[in-house]
């Protein structure tokens, strides 16, 4: 009665993309301070200023109605976000074959991961860039490195679809290999490298920038690596299977691998604008025309025109002069 899907036509880009996973930003608080991303001070949002659940539910119908069927619930934290199992019922509720994921840092999973199953949530993605705890927790400022364990422990328990991200670090990753590799036989989790990319806030990255094809080579002076094809076209990840397919290894190069010519995403930021690409600043303000009492039509025109504005492709990174827009969002307040 509630779902909608598809009695709209899809929303497609001037470059034939056809937008079919929505990334929700609910808050751009954290509790932790990942030294490439959070500033120990962060100018966080008034609550006034954050979509409320009633508005994220109803963007998510509006675009369920063009046939997106993906959403990811992302941060800042999304766990910090007051009822977030609640958030992820009532957008179960309003269509059933939504798949709702969800990127957490995992600190909260321990006695959240129980509530966001019984709400419907279908994956979770959680952040682990060190398995060593002193390396892990002078990484994100603050001494969590226990309760992240805990709660990647509980996750799997619940048999949630778990994956680990670990952001690519130079001095970090390269020295870890062999013990991510362990860890994820040993748990049967695919663990994800995710090449460092520039943002505000981290324009030292080049310093600390590893490449998937440095993590290759290392792990092929150890061990045999196979690429496996791709799930989906659309996916961004490049898997690779080791020792015998039990443990799984991917990659995630943004830096050297971009994938813009097959991004299907679009972003809603935490306080209500759509933003077409998590390195463009383009974005368009829809908190306020919503809470003015725009049509769900006339909601979904803003959106189309501002996706059809999303850009070619990003510059590349790795050209010395590349500079991310300096009146940009840092990372939390996009929402990775
Ligand atoms: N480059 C790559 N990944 C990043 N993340 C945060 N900042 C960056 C960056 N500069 C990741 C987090 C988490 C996800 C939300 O985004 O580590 O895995
Ligand atoms: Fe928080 Fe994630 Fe940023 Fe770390 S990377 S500070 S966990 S939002």
């Amino acid at each position: 009665m509630h779902c909608t899907h598809a009695v709209n036509p899809p929303i497609i880009d001037r470059f034939a993309r056809q937008i079919g996973n929505v990334r929700i930003s609910v808050t751009d608080r954290c509790n932790f301070r990942c030294r490439y991303c959070m500033p120990e001070d962060p100018p966080f949002s008034p609550k006034e200023e954050i979509l409320t659940f009633e508005e994220i539910v109803r963007l998510v119908k509006v675009l369920h109605s063009t046939g997106i069927s993906k959403f990811r619930i992302t941060g800042g934290e999304p766990t910090l976000r007051k009822g977030i199992e609640d958030l992820v019922r009532q957008i179960k509720q309003v269509c059933p074959a939504i798949s709702v994921s969800m990127t957490t840092n995992g600190m909260k999973l321990n006695v959240l991961a129980e509530k966001l199953k019984n709400a419907g949530l279908n994956a979770i993605n959680i952040s682990l860039d060190s398995t060593n705890e002193e390396t892990f927790n002078h990484l994100i400022q603050r001494n969590h490195f226990q309760q992240v364990m805990t709660g990647i422990e509980k996750a799997l328990q619940l048999g949630f679809k778990t994956k680990i991200n670990a952001v690519a670090l130079k001095g970090i990753t390269d020295r870890e290999i062999e013990r991510f590799i362990d860890f994820s036989m040993q748990k049967n989790v695919e663990v994800r490298f995710i090449e460092l990319m520039p943002f505000n806030g981290n324009e030292h990255f080049r310093d600390y920038f590893i490449s998937k094809q440095e993590i290759i080579d290392l792990i092929r002076q150890k061990e045999e690596i196979r690429e496996l094809p791709k799930a989906d076209p659309n996916q961004t990840s490049i898997v690779y299977a080791l020792r015998n397919g039990k443990a799984r290894i991917g990659f995630i190069a943004s830096v050297t691998e971009s994938f813009c010519n097959t991004c299907n995403r679009i972003r809603i930021t935490a306080n209500g604008t759509i933003r077409p690409c998590l390195h463009d600043p383009l974005e368009e303000p829809i908190r306020f025309r919503m809470r003015q009492g725009i049509s769900d039509e006339q909601l979904l025109t803003i959106i189309r025109n501002v996706i059809n504005k999303k850009w070619k492709e990003h510059p590349e990174f790795n050209l010395l002069d590349y500079k991310p827009p300096l009146s940009d969002r840092a990372m939390m307040l996009i929402g990775g």
